[in-house]
């Protein structure tokens, strides 16, 4: 029988945890805010935000909601951000994505204050998670990382396969599975016998982007699977990069979708945003 790899209970377990450090820091007077910049109103966004703002709530971090209009100018954003850097009492800078076509997400990023880049993704985060040095790390890898552990799953000596290189999962995860001493190999869309190269894996992530692309073929006897995606079926139903019901019979170990690496991403925030006080 497969371990059914249960997100929304790891990261209700570790929004736990993050709630009695924070009520501790209060009790220290110490108080964490983050301030969250959602430029338009992307609908997918303003979910993702509404969830963020939630999560903060929960775990006793204050929370500052800027909405800006989808009109907002690049200098005006990269103002804000400025302005948010120089306040000491914003811990944490989020800053939604994507942003309107007129502004340069990298130029965006790049303004954030490292010290309050809790999604990881400056440049000095990136490179100091290359180097193994201390710095914010992107929140869905941090994730994966967690569910491996609290489920158990050695990482050290494995063959890890990841399928996907985004700048936000796939690269950083590589990072973090040569951190924990893992064998990794990043595949991409230009990959040469992808099913070859998957099947050596004992840990296979998959962030990809296409609704059920992972079939049994493309599995080793006893591997553990974790998915990253997020799609719709032909019946409109959420479902992961991996065909689900097509490998179950074949891994050890496997996250659902909706319910695995989703929920972990918030948590892995919330962890970021008492990492900057810590
Ligand atoms: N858009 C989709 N995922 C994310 C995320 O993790 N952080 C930010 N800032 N924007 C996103």
């Amino acid at each position: 029988m497969a371990l059914i790899i249960d997100g929304k209970k790891i990261s209700a377990d570790i929004k736990d945890e993050l709630k009695k450090e924070v009520e501790e820091l209060q009790k220290k007077g110490i108080q964490i805010t983050l301030a969250v910049v959602q430029v338009g109103n992307d609908s997918a966004s303003s979910v993702y935000v509404g969830n963020k703002k939630k999560a903060c709530a929960y775990v006793g971090i204050h929370s500052l909601a800027y909405e800006l209009p989808e009109s907002t100018s690049e200098a005006e954003l990269l103002s804000l951000v400025n302005k948010l850097n120089q306040d000491p009492a914003v811990n944490g800078i989020l800053v939604q994505l994507p942003l309107p076509k007129h502004i340069d997400e990298n130029k965006v990023i790049r303004t954030i204050s490292p010290a309050k880049d809790v999604d990881g993704f400056h440049p000095q985060s990136v490179g100091a998670l290359s180097i193994g040095q201390k710095g914010f790390v992107s929140c869905t890898p941090a994730g994966i990382i967690e569910l491996l552990k609290r489920s158990g799953i050695a990482i050290e000596g494995k063959e890890c396969v990841i399928i996907g290189r985004s700048n936000i999962v796939g690269k950083p995860m590589a990072m973090l599975m040569l951190r924990e001493n893992a064998t990794v190999t990043i595949c991409h869309s230009r990959t040469k016998n992808l099913k070859e190269v998957t099947k050596r894996a004992d840990i296979l992530i998959v962030a990809i982007g296409k609704a059920k692309f992972i079939t049994k073929d493309y599995v080793k006897d006893g591997a553990v699977i974790i998915d990253v995606g997020m799609n719709r079926d032909e019946n409109n139903k959420l479902c992961g990069d991996v065909d689900y019901a097509d490998v179950l019979p074949k891994v050890s170990a496997i996250t659902p979708v909706p319910g695995g690496v989703g929920p972990m991403t918030i948590a892995m925030l919330m962890n970021n945003c008492v990492q900057s006080v810590r």
